[in-house]
């Protein structure tokens, strides 16, 4: 593959007035953070390909360069697994096996994956990460249609993502009602957040001993999960590797349907309607896909008592009792109910989520009994979610909402560092910096201010 890393990529500033400098740091850390075929999340706590962390990414570097954008979700789904599955890490070969725990030989997948369809000639992990991409390549193919085209850019990333969201509609409906469920707590995104604790509880830790982290040699441990968090992890994707990560064949002992997950699941159907359109096909049966979805998400997951929506733990079947951001970020369905999206935009002013020093959304419930302001997705603030939520905001109509958090993400990413996530107390920057993700995003929200939302 011909690198991109030393061509003269980037156009013209388009950023509007007042926001130069924030800008261009935050095209000085995707520029650092380019490998020359993707975007590592952070150069040192991790090292490879994620699969979210690239499809937010590529929405923020479609403003520098459209071309590197679309190389981005490419590399991506150029690992998807045959039974569509787009893995949550593609391993970098040049980078040494020790950077990242768990790493390729832990995964195995070239091997333990081959029946599910795992590529042969590229290690990767053999679960997956929230379904951003399609509305990443339907925003990357509207920063630059022309290039887009000429490069037949949709043409042969459509049939990838058609795929990518059957597998999780068929193998992923583990619970049977309609939504694609999540069986690790890497796979929402939110690794450590209380929203799973439940779930946890019923997997029995790998031994300390078993294994040994990397990810402490780069953050503060009082930042990052526990020892007993990855112990949990750690046992069960190994159990999913051992199962040949065959959805049918895995025992599953955490299987949860996660309210952002679908939620992003819908904004792709609906991205997925727009790209056939413009490729002069029929989308309807995208939008009437999104549609039942949505039907399905406010029917087994909203809670109309508590205004948050919840995940759903598929081994009793019953709504999991904590609040988490992922609640939220169902505001970037349109065809939400109306009630639906004010009693969310009630609770995102009310106690739980308004946070003192940022104007961000915590990950975790304020006033929740385990909250905790540094810790990962345990409390603090992530700019993802803000992003997100200030795109479901304004396409309910919430102007002045997501005036307040759009200003709170700019702030806050320069203030920090553009920081991997904020103490929502404090604004203390938390975790990695010069975080992918977060100057994709701030980027975005300054060149694309005025841009439409989905239909
Ligand atoms: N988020 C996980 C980590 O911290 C894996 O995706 O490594």
């Amino acid at each position: 593959m011909t690198s991109l890393a030393d061509r003269p990529v980037w156009p013209a500033p388009t950023a509007p007035a007042g926001h130069p400098a924030l800008r261009r740091d935050a095209a000085r850390v995707l520029t650092g953070n380019w490998t020359g075929t993707s975007t590592v999340p952070s150069r040192t706590l991790y090292p490879h390909q994620w699969s979210w962390d690239s499809a937010f990414v590529a929405i923020g570097l479609r403003h520098l360069s459209a071309r590197r954008a679309q190389r981005e979700l490419e590399t991506l789904l150029a690992a998807q697994w045959a039974d569509g599955r787009v893995p949550h890490i593609v391993f970098n070969p040049a980078v040494p096996h020790g950077a990242y725990f768990p790493g390729p030989d832990f995964w195995r997948s070239s091997r333990a994956g081959r029946a599910a369809g795992a590529p042969s000639a590229t290690e990767t992990s053999g679960m997956v990460q929230p379904p951003v991409h399609a509305l990443a390549a339907w925003l990357v193919h509207r920063a630059d249609p022309a290039e887009s085209r000429r490069r037949g850019f949709l043409t042969r990333l459509r049939p990838r993502l058609t795929a990518w969201h059957d597998y999780l509609l068929t193998r992923r409906d583990l619970g049977g009602g309609g939504l694609a469920a999540v069986v690790h707590p890497w796979e929402p995104g939110m690794d450590n957040s209380p929203c799973w604790d439940g779930a946890l509880r019923r997997v029995e830790p790998a031994p300390p001993g078993t294994f040994r982290r990397a990810d402490l040699r780069h953050g503060r441990a009082a930042d990052r999960p526990t020892d007993l968090d990855y112990g949990r992890y750690v046992r069960l994707a190994a159990d999913y590797r051992d199962a040949g990560y065959d959805d049918r064949a895995a025992r599953h002992a955490f299987a949860v349907e996660d309210p952002c997950f679908n939620a992003l699941l819908i904004a792709g159907e609906l991205a997925l309607a727009a790209i056939a359109r413009d490729l002069g096909e029929d989308g309807t049966a995208h939008t009437a896909r999104a549609e039942r979805l949505t039907r399905r998400l406010v029917a087994r997951l909203w809670d109309a008592e508590a205004g948050v929506f919840r995940a759903r733990d598929l081994h009793d079947g019953t709504l999991v009792g904590e609040r988490g951001v992922g609640g939220l970020v169902p505001l970037v369905v349109p065809h939400l109910p109306h009630a639906v999206a004010g009693r969310l935009r009630a609770t995102l002013a009310g106690p739980c989520f308004r946070a003192p020093a940022t104007r961000l959304v915590p990950s975790y419930d304020l006033t929740g009994p385990v909250f905790d302001a540094q810790r990962y997705w345990r409390g603090p603030a992530w700019f993802n979610t803000a992003w997100l939520i200030h795109r479901g905001l304004r396409t309910h109509g919430f102007h002045q909402d997501a005036a307040r958090l759009g200003h709170g993400l700019l702030t806050e990413a320069g203030r920090s560092g553009f920081a991997e996530y904020v103490d929502p107390t404090t604004g203390a920057a938390r975790g990695a910096r010069e975080f992918s993700w977060t100057a994709a995003l701030a980027l975005d929200l300054l060149c694309a201010g005025s841009e439409e939302p989905l239909p």
